[in-house]
């Protein structure tokens, strides 16, 4: 009988390295604009709207035609099929625009050059004669006009304005969460490449490959069958490519079924930055009522988002960021409005937490303001409205907390972290320190996990074996960073008991598995590991009726052992048993599916069960603030994160890191700046500030929840771990606000907005100086 391993390499549970880890850092893996170019592939760039909003008198793309190495050049006439890429067929996103232009950054039209400098510098040379329109830019602005982009969502339960009235305490006030730029690495790209008859094939960086096969089909007018998309990774998406590479990819393909050649589109940064959305920008007033220990009656919240010139997904967007506004929290009587407002700005769309991140926040001030107006610690506010029994576990949509795991966590940190003692310690520092003053706060996260569009919790799955005993993975979802591949892969590995590195991950491609939903919502191991689960299954029972019939054993005698097949006592490798298989003729091939259960919800009636479960976590941060600068350093985070039964806990540790630290980022040092005429003016590194390697947290303590498997069945009960830890950085927000408090004795709200640049800081300690200074002249 041949050596049998005690256990395979890679399978669930195993803190397996990222299949492309080794890859990425040696500049190895392939990436859409690394692949061989086919010959006389042209290399498209975008003309682009120079005003916010304008009629188009004239277009004049002479000199553009003329430009050195220019092959040809489309305009919305050259468009066989619909000039729509409308993610949700709201039909208010033309591909190119026609008449009319929007935003700062719009695209025109397309030029194809034989070289990418040659089609960049020929999109400069249009002549555009505009008829300038009103433009709305800012907030105020916005709020002023109140045009829509999407329906609005109001999420009610018993009468906030009632309970309001008769609450013992009441306070109202406001609050700006700035927007996020992605910054994914790679940059948006597509290559197309034309083939028979209506045939295209479109390489594209994008987290929705279905929808990129939609949208060229609707262009080139063709059915879906005659467009193959493919993606093996992305260069980071975040959010950023779930529909934001429509474009691209529609454009790349129509230039290559016009010419007949290959072509390749890639924005400049620059660009990217100016033509793509981004996370949306809120101002959020809120009014709530609460009792004299802090405890919170009443929540009328209105969260208005600038989401740009076109719907996008601001709809689903807005909907989970009223989703997200109770956090950890139980709000007896709450009213929760969205106003998703129409500016002439680019379109915002998906970015980690998918709004949630900005409902949350608004939660969290709330609790803020209830802690400082009755000087407590905000902690000791947020323990005492966390979800519970006894009827305090029903959220603003009707679904009740039923795996609330958040009192817990908080504990076990609030220990682990040394809060009180260090809470303690930095009061006592901050009354002989004069210049830097130190800040901690400890915030919980609950974030929802599932589309809250309930079609979109499906999956698909395709398993091949081959004869010598290798497998052939394939799955709907993409590999942006996360370690989706490698995480479906374990999957697979486990279910036949094979080391991880004899199942082969290859690139997603609708031609393999067939009308699947972007990877987003945190679910894509969650749906695609469990469609790959199937499609193993169906593959071993075959081969268990096959081994049960051909070595007349009962069934219960056939198991998957580590590297072989155990049949009655015989061992039998697995390359051999699956190769015995295929000469009685098994199908060693199949798909697999799956569907989330439990899930339903009513928008118009604001009801239901739109998350299968809840993720947790929760994050003490602490930092120095240089009260005459505004300077400030993250000294200390600790984190313990809830992943359920982890399949992978390199990979869940790797994205807990690197979600916080982004929003992190998204809430300290990253700030977008539209100018009046509506011109983007943070639109490169240069001015944009995402987080360096010398921001991160001085001291890094992270910790996943042990011993908490999913209550829910999922994937070998772990749960989604992609958006949540985003939010663990409000803590930090949380941690400067302290700091800045201290400046007036915690006796003052410092309603710290997000981001807490250096400067809004040091605005905000002057402020609370100001306003400290005159209460004391009004008591004296
Ligand atoms: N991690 C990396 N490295 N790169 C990314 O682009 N995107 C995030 C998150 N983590 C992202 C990432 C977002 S927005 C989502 S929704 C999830 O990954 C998607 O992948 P998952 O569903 O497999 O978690
Ligand atoms: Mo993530 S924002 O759901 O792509």
């Amino acid at each position: 009988m041949p050596e049998r391993a005690e256990a395979i390499k890679g399978g669930v549970q195993a803190a397996w390295r990222h299949d492309s880890g080794h890859k990425h850092v040696s500049g190895a893996a392939a990436y859409i604009d690394d692949l061989p170019e086919a010959q006389g592939l042209l290399h498209v760039y975008l003309g682009l709207s120079t005003v916010a909003h304008a009629r188009i008198k004239k277009l004049d793309l002479d000199a553009v035609r003329a430009a050195e190495g220019v092959e040809d050049v489309l305009t919305a006439a050259d468009i066989p099929g619909a000039n729509d890429i409308s993610p949700t067929h709201r039909h208010d996103e033309p591909v190119l625009a026609v008449g009319i232009v929007e935003f700062v950054g719009q695209p025109i039209f397309a030029v194809a050059a034989t070289t990418r400098d040659a089609a960049r510098r020929a999109a400069l040379l249009a002549r555009v004669d505009y008829d300038p329109l009103p433009a709305v830019i800012g907030m105020a602005e916005a709020r002023q006009d109140g045009t829509l982009v999407t329906d609005p969502m109001t999420l009610a339960r018993g009468d906030a304005e009632v309970a309001l009235k008769a609450a013992p305490r009441r306070l109202k006030g406001r609050m700006q969460v700035g927007g996020q730029e992605h910054f994914y690495l790679e940059s948006q790209i597509a290559m197309a490449i034309p083939g028979e008859d209506d045939e295209v094939r479109v390489l594209s960086s994008t987290q929705h490959p279905t929808e990129i096969q939609t949208m060229v089909a609707g262009a080139l007018d063709v059915p879906a069958n005659a467009v193959t998309t493919e993606v093996r990774r992305m260069g980071g998406a975040f959010g950023g490519k779930e529909t934001q590479g429509n474009l691209f990819a529609v454009i790349a393909a129509l230039v290559a079924k016009k010419t007949g050649r290959a072509a390749k589109i890639r924005p400049d940064r620059d660009d990217d930055f100016a033509v793509t959305g981004k996370r949306h920008d809120f101002e959020i007033d809120y009014e709530v009522g609460f009792d004299d220990d802090g405890r919170i009656l009443a929540v009328d919240m209105t969260y208005a988002a600038r989401c740009g010139w076109s719907s996008d997904l601001s709809g689903p967007v807005t909907d989970r960021t009223l989703f997200h506004a109770d956090n950890c929290y139980y709000f007896p009587d709450v009213r929760l409005t969205s106003e998703p407002l129409k500016t002439n700005t680019c379109s915002h769309t998906a970015f980690r937490g998918f709004g949630g991140p900005q409902g949350m926040i608004g939660g969290e001030r709330v609790i803020e303001e209830v802690a400082f107006a009755l000087g407590k610690d905000p902690l000791a506010v947020r323990r005492l409205n966390l979800y519970g029994p006894g009827g305090r576990d029903m959220t603003p949509y009707h679904q009740r907390v039923e795996d609330n795991i958040a009192p817990e966590i908080i504990e076990k940190l609030e220990a682990d972290s040394g809060y009180q003692a260090r809470r303690a310690e930095i009061r006592a520092f901050n009354e002989t320190s004069r210049v830097i003053k130190r800040g901690l706060a400890l915030t919980p996260v609950k974030f929802g996990i599932s589309f809250t569009l309930t079609a979109y919790n499906q999956a698909g799955a395709l398993v091949h074996i081959y004869r010598d005993g290798s497998i052939h993975l394939n799955h709907g979802g993409t590999e942006m960073g996360q370690g989706l591949y490698t995480k479906v892969a374990q999957v697979v590995a486990e279910a036949f008991q094979v080391d991880i590195d004899r199942v082969r991950i290859t690139a997603t491609s609708t031609g393999k598995v067939p009308n699947t939903s972007a990877t987003a919502a945190s679910s894509g191991s969650d749906i695609n590991g469990m469609a790959a689960l199937a499609a193993c299954d169906s593959i071993k029972t075959r081969l268990v009726d096959f081994a049960a019939e051909n070595w007349e054993v009962p069934k219960e005698q056939v198991e998957f052992l580590p590297g072989c097949v155990r049949v009655g006592n015989q061992e039998i490798a697995f390359a051999d048993f699956v190769n015995a298989a295929y000469l009685a003729r098994v199908s060693l091939s199949s798909t697999g599916f799956y569907k989330t259960p439990k899930i339903h919800w009513d928008r118009a009636a604001g009801r239901g069960r739109p998350f299968y479960y809840f993720s947790y976590g929760a994050a003490a941060s602490e930092v120095a603030v240089d009260t005459l600068t505004g300077e400030y350093r993250v000294e200390r985070v600790d984190i313990l994160h809830d992943v359920g039964q982890s399949l992978n806990p390199a990979l869940d540790l790797g994205q807990i890191e690197g979600g916080f630290v982004q929003g992190m980022g998204w809430l300290t040092t990253e700030e977008l700046w539209w100018d009046d005429a509506g011109r983007l003016r943070t639109h490169a590194p240069s001015t944009y500030k995402i987080p360096a390697c010398s921001d991160r947290p001085r001291v890094f303590n992270v910790a996943l929840l042990e011993d908490s498997p999913n209550r829910e069945e999922t994937i070998y009960r772990s749960k989604a771990v992609g958006e949540p830890p985003l939010m663990l950085a409000i803590s930090v927000l949380h941690a400067l606000s302290d700091a800045v408090a201290s400046v007036a004795d915690h006796r003052l709200c410092p309603r710290l907005d997000a981001p807490a640049t250096p400067e809004r800081v040091l605005m905000t300690i002057e402020r609370l100086r100001a306003e400290a200074a005159a209460l004391e002249g009004g008591a004296a």
